[in-house]
């Protein structure tokens, strides 16, 4: 049998293979029973598709437009923390991916490459998503620093008031800076190639966005727990009204899941919204994004960008998320085994198999543009 990668499952296998258990376990991991984990793929799963054959589905084009810019596919990169500490310069890696496919890459607010250094490495490609701190003062410092460095699009996640009880991490005792123990050891010793890297990288990355705000000369180490102690503030909508006045640019909000709560999003004055459970990692018995999103468009009609992430492993995930409402969609899990599993070119891998994967689903449903994915793709008993 020939060890092929064909889909984002193989990626998935592979970045398992690589991480030591402790960081594999934070990546993969949800909320108490995980049950919003096994939703957030059933619910695509029970979806069924309307082919329409005989037409000619030659020239058929995956490009659309989002904030008045053009991308050549319909789904992004969703931010995901810590991505260079899974693999060292995975967010010039994410980076990279993006501006090959076109497409939006979402820098998390916890990167380890600072937001100039990827503003710089490629303008215009990125957007911030910022976490606020419970200094208020340094998450709209981070805000103007954002502006400052030209990026268009701000991201605010509102979806993390208190941490989440996660408890593969509490059970292995995962903390940032990583707590050295005899098990941790044994864990890196059984991970050799990430572990190496680790090591040859200088170790913990610096989280680059914060170093400013720790004590002159921190280590990583101590940037990563000063950033922890800013986790978790009080965040209302008059924070989104504060940061309406200070970007320029678009404003979108992540993590919204109620009707009433996009709409409170668009009157403080987002442009768009992530529709999103936080890939099931915050409220294990949420509802899942794609349940949210056709109450979302229903109340906010065409008011605003309503975009949508959680659990798209498949090309036809991706074509039912767009029929069943989305502007847009992000991937987070998919492009990141990529990205742990085989660096940058991991990272295209997994663009590769989702374009392929769509595009082959539009030629089955004899859609020729992403804005003929419609709901008269999908059968509607399906929805009941
Ligand atoms: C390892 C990991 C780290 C994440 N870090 C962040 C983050 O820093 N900021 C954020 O807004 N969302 C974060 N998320 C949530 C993602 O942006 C996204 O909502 C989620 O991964 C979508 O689900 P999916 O992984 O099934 O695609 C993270 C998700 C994962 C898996």
């Amino acid at each position: 049998m020939r060890d092929e990668i064909l889909s984002i499952d193989d990626l998935r296998s592979l970045a398992r293979k690589r991480l030591p258990r402790i960081l594999w376990d934070w990546v993969e991991g949800g909320a108490e029973d995980e049950a919003g984990l096994v939703r957030n793929r059933d619910v695509y799963a029970a979806e069924r598709l309307l082919p329409r054959y005989g037409r000619d589905m030659t020239g058929r084009s995956l490009a659309t437009t989002l904030f008045d810019r053009q991308y050549d596919l319909p789904f992004g990169i969703a931010p995901t923390g810590y991505t260079g500490l899974l693999r060292p310069g995975g967010e010039r890696m994410m980076l990279a991916a993006a501006d090959a496919a076109n497409v939006p890459y979402l820098l998390s607010g916890v990167s380890a490459a600072s937001l100039e250094d990827i503003a710089s490495a490629s303008p215009g490609r990125a957007w911030y998503q910022l976490y606020p701190a419970r200094d208020s003062a340094i998450s709209l410092d981070i805000a103007r620093r954002a502006r400052d460095a030209g990026y268009d699009v701000l991201v605010l996640t509102v979806d993390m008031p208190v941490e989440a009880k996660r408890e593969r991490d509490i059970r292995n005792g995962f903390t940032l800076p990583l707590r050295y123990t005899p098990r941790l050891l044994w864990d890196g010793i059984s991970h050799p190639a990430w572990t190496l890297s680790y090591l040859t990288s200088g170790g913990l990355p610096a989280l680059g966005s914060w170093s400013a705000y720790a004590r002159p000369g921190a280590t990583p180490a101590e940037v990563a727990t000063f950033q922890f102690a800013q986790k978790y503030p009080v965040q209302t909508w008059a924070d989104v009204e504060d940061y309406r006045r200070l970007w320029p640019g678009k404003l979108v909000v992540k993590g919204v899941l109620h009707p009433e709560d996009a709409n409170r999003a668009i009157s403080a004055g987002a442009d768009g919204i992530i529709v999103s459970n936080h890939g099931a990692r915050q409220l294990d018995r949420a509802i899942t994004s794609l349940e949210a999103l056709p109450l979302i468009r229903a109340a906010v009609g065409d008011q605003a960008v309503v975009m949508l992430d959680g659990g798209i492993r498949r090309g036809a995930d991706i074509a039912i998320a767009l029929a069943s409402g989305a502007d847009y969609v992000f991937a987070g899990r998919a492009i990141l085994y990529g990205v742990i599993a085989r660096g940058e070119a991991g990272a295209n891998e997994a663009f590769g198999i989702l374009r392929d994967e769509l595009s082959r689903v539009m030629a089955q449903l004899g859609t020729l543009s992403i804005a003929d994915l419609g709901p008269d793709v999908l059968v509607p008993r399906a929805r009941a």
